[in-house]
């Protein structure tokens, strides 16, 4: 929106979330409650995007830097936490040369849509009002300051709840902390709001009341979808809103193709992507960092995050993945962990009871029955039977076993890493791989069977 700069209040420690960690750092579907503040108002493309931090201010930047990386935002510190006008104030430099409308969030509110901020900040322009509050009315007004209207219904003032009367406490209307003003207004009203409050805090809500007071016109605009509206100022709030955007996350996905057999017994996280006609079962956690391709399937029970599965890729049930890269048509599970460093080529398999760590395993290739591999190197159409394990690790150093294309390695074989077995190489059953196997190679090393005749009847009888 041209003539437009946001200011993101952020600077809280959030004292009612009992933490070490600066509230808004607390992550909401996997990604901080700030980065959802942001990210709404990015949607906006604001000419400036002010964001005031104090309580823990270098892990907010360097979190929302991960997370947001091209967010154009100006950081602002205000350095005591003297109160939401306070903090306002100091973010003004940053609005310095700018004209044209202010709008302010609090970075608590993390569930704010950019279509209700774009709605919000068109009714305060069309209706011309010098200031203008974002209300709502939620299940519960406990917590936030409410909205004082006069006979006729004109907005009058805030008031914090601590500040309130026992009848302003049974207004419904509550702010939600969202403004939207004139910039050239701001710097004046910001110097004349004052702390006599139950708090000692400047009250930015207190703007409200002066542009009453100068008789220049003050609004609130009510929005019905409360859900979208709420803050977070402790972890109970923390859980109703992940419950809130879990439902709101998945049902866009389904919106855009995607099934979900039991939704509200799955979580994804915000910054998940998934393709169209990809089933997800019931009890499914996918995320941060997660890509699925179109036609995928992930069975019951599943964890995945910072993974990516191309197109039909079968994950069954029970199965763990974080930081995997699966080609298509790969079938994993059920009962199998893929740890970082994972890669299938197309087709692959890794069946039930296996890990895998670092491990490259080839177009085709099979890892189906309680294997462990991990840093190795598996080329095409390889078929590593049940029981397979790289021994990679010396007890100081991690060595790497590379298996040739067609390599067949039967049952219950020990690689003791660093090998190298070239293509078409055999290993048989029971093998302790200590040597590197030739293309094309038989390679067996297991004590040759002894056959004792008649051993039951000399075996020791078992006493009564
Ligand atoms: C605030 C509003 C209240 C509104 C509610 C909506 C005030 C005085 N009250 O109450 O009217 O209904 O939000 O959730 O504004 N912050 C700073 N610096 C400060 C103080 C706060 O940056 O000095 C930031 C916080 O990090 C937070 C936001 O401002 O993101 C709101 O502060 P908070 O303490 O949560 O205010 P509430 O009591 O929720
Ligand atoms: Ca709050």
């Amino acid at each position: 929106m041209s003539g437009l700069a946001v200011v993101i209040l952020a600077a809280g420690q959030g004292t009612r979330m009992l933490s070490q960690q600066p509230k808004v750092l607390h992550a909401l579907a996997g990604i901080p409650l700030l980065a959802h503040v942001v990210r709404a108002a990015m949607g906006l493309r604001p000419e400036r995007l002010v964001v005031v931090v104090g309580f823990g201010a270098g892990a907010i930047q360097e979190a929302i830097g991960k997370v947001l990386p091209n967010a154009g935002i100006t950081w602002v510190t205000q350095e005591e936490r003297l109160g939401t006008a306070h903090a306002v104030g100091c973010a003004l430099p940053a609005l310095s040369g700018f004209h044209g409308d202010v709008l302010i969030l609090n970075g608590d509110h993390p569930l704010i849509r950019t279509p209700i901020l774009e709605a919000f900040v068109a009714a305060h322009r069309d209706e011309g009002w010098a200031v203008t509050l974002l209300s709502t009315t939620p299940a519960t007004a406990a917590g936030y300051g409410r909205v004082v209207r006069r006979a006729g219904g004109r907005l009058e003032r805030v008031v914090e709840e601590k500040d309130a009367t026992p009848a302003e406490r049974d207004l419904v209307e509550v702010s939600t902390g969202t403004y939207c003003l004139a910039a050239d207004r701001l710097p004046g009203w910001i110097a004349r709001v004052g702390n006599a409050n139950a708090q000692g805090e400047y009250y930015l809500p207190d703007v409200v009341a002066l542009a009453v007071a100068d008789g220049v016109g003050a609004g609130a605009f009510h929005h019905p979808e409360a859900a979208s509206l709420v803050g977070v100022n402790n972890r109970r709030h923390l859980a109703q809103l992940e419950g809130l955007l879990r439902d709101r996350l998945v049902g866009e996905w389904m919106d855009r193709g995607v099934t979900f057999v039991d939704p509200s017994s799955c979580w994804v996280a915000a910054d998940v992507e998934l393709g169209a006609d990809t089933v997800i079962f019931p009890h499914v956690i996918l995320g941060p960092g997660v890509v699925v391709g179109r036609d995928c399937e992930i069975g019951p029970f599943c964890q995945v995050v910072r993974s990516r599965l191309a197109e039909r890729v079968r994950v069954l049930s029970f199965c763990h993945l974080e930081g995997a890269e699966i080609a298509a048509d790969c079938v994993v599970g059920p009962y199998s962990r893929l740890r970082p460093g994972t890669e299938l080529a197309s087709k692959a398999r890794i069946g039930n009871f296996c890990e895998t760590k670092k491990a490259r395993i080839g177009v085709g290739s099979k890892v189906n029955h309680l294997s462990y591999i991990g840093d190795a190197e598996v080329g095409a159409g390889v078929n590593i039977g049940a029981g397979t394990i790289t021994c990679n690790y010396d007890g100081i150093l991690k060595h790497k076993t590379v298996l040739g294309d067609g390599v067949f390695v039967g049952s219950d074989t020990h690689f003791v890493a660093p090998i190298t077995v070239g293509d078409r190489a055999v290993v048989g059953a029971g093998t302790t791989v200590t040597e590197d196997i030739p293309a094309d190679a038989l390679a067996v090393a297991r004590a040759p069977q002894r056959n004792i005749p008649n051993w039951t009847a000399r075996r020791p009888k078992r006493s009564k």
